[in-house]
């Protein structure tokens, strides 16, 4: 793959437009996790060491084109950057140009705020390439997104290239993808098998093991021939989870069901529950974890993975009596000697609370963008970053 990179060019003196995601999830005025932040970092750090003038560029959330929206702005994310750079400017109308006077970073307003973003218009892209002498692409989870300041504006910009961050997810993902270390164990968690079933299907092909958990695994027990219940399955899809488990069978992996689970009436803190036998689940009862037997099983196959993929919770961890399960794949994945790599919303979040981070090898910042990836889809900002770079090839 031929890509111009940020860290092969001369970034002293130039205005150097970086797209990041800064979708960070804010609660009345707070960000209530930071790692996407947290993750830019390191590309800022470097384009102001080289010499830049950083422009930081983001979406927040999904606002109706057009106009300001104070609950979508950016201020949070700036005030929160300023505890790193000093400073960091929040600029407002930013798109027909601006001075950034004496500043060397800024950040600007919600890139959805303008007309034609979504749609990857070509006048809003070039609108933004001239405010820059070099464009760089480090948003990797918005690369499955085109639109003007992700894909479009990377044809229009002087000069376009990848961004550290960008780079790093795509290395740590192939390296998931092509020729991983073996066994490979994935798991996929989740509520529903409908949201993931490319998923599956993908690393069905792929890996020596797959793991499903919380609803995703209820179908699979229900195509098992056992009833879940009142527990959240998708009767719809038992005849896709009956084809998936029979590819795992033909090509020699292994697709464990759970042979245990807690069940209760109520998913609350306080409601009874118990650990019965998926072959013993009352009508009234829904599953809300695996339990322990299945626990010890699969935490023994995570520890002797050399390559392991975690996207989704097992169980309804939010609520403590049922966090059992994903806490101890957490802490499995953690303890493993494999190469590991987690993404997506719920993953990040059991993650945080188990204090798991440090041990993982990997944690994406995407979560469309991780799973589409996985999946194999193109993703049109890679692929628009490609074409140009063969497009100054040619040129040269
Ligand atoms: C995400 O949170 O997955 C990215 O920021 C993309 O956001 P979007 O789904 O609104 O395009």
């Amino acid at each position: 793959m031929s890509i111009l990179k940020m860290s092969d060019l001369p970034l002293a003196g130039k205005r150097v437009l970086i797209r990041e995601d800064l979708n960070v999830p804010i609660k009345n005025g707070v960000i209530t996790s930071d790692a996407r932040i947290q993750a830019v970092i390191p590309t800022l750090r470097a384009a102001l060491k080289a010499g830049a003038k950083v422009m930081i560029m983001s979406h927040l959330g999904r606002p109706e084109e057009g106009s300001f929206n104070a609950q979508l702005s950016l201020a949070p994310v700036a005030e929160y950057l300023a505890k790193h750079f000093r400073e960091v400017p929040l600029i407002q109308n930013w798109v027909n140009g601006f001075d950034m006077g004496d500043h060397s970073i800024v950040l600007l307003e919600n890139v959805r705020f303008n007309s034609g973003e979504m749609a990857n218009s070509t006048e809003l892209a070039r609108k933004m390439a001239k405010l820059c002498d070099i464009f760089v692409m480090d948003a990797f989870a918005t690369a499955h997104r085109a639109e003007a300041s992700t894909t479009g504006i990377i044809a229009a910009a002087p000069i376009a290239c990848a961004g550290p961050l960008l780079l790093n997810e795509l290395e740590a993902l192939g390296r998931i993808m092509q020729n991983p270390a073996h066994p490979v164990v994935a798991i996929v968690g989740g509520s529903k098998v409908s949201t993931k079933l490319e998923l599956l299907d993908a690393l069905v092909k792929r890996v020596d093991c797959l793991i499903t958990g919380g609803g995703i695994a209820n179908t699979f027990i229900a195509a098992e021939g056992y009833t879940v219940g009142k527990s959240l399955y998708e009767p719809d899809l038992i005849d896709e989870a009956e084809r998936l488990m029979i590819t795992a069978k033909q090509r020699g992996a292994e697709l464990p069901i759970p042979t245990d689970v807690v069940v209760s009436e109520k998913l609350s803190n306080e409601a009874e529950s118990a650990v019965c036998l998926v072959s013993q689940i009352d009508d009234n009862e829904k599953i809300y974890d695996i339990g322990p037997d299945t626990i010890k099983y699969l935490t023994h196959i995570i520890k002797k993975a050399k390559t392991i993929l975690w996207n989704g919770p097992v169980g309804a961890f939010e609520i403590e009596q049922f966090s059992v399960g994903t806490r101890a794949i957490a802490k499995a994945i953690a303890e493993s000697d494999g190469f590991s790599v987690a993404g997506g919303g719920d993953t990040l979040a059991a993650i945080e609370a188990y204090g798991a981070a440090k041990d993982i090898d990997y944690i994406s910042t995407g979560g469309g963008a991780f799973l589409a990836f996985l999946q194999g889809e193109p993703l049109p900002a890679i692929a628009a970053l490609e074409a140009r770079a063969t497009r100054d090839e040619q040129v040269i």
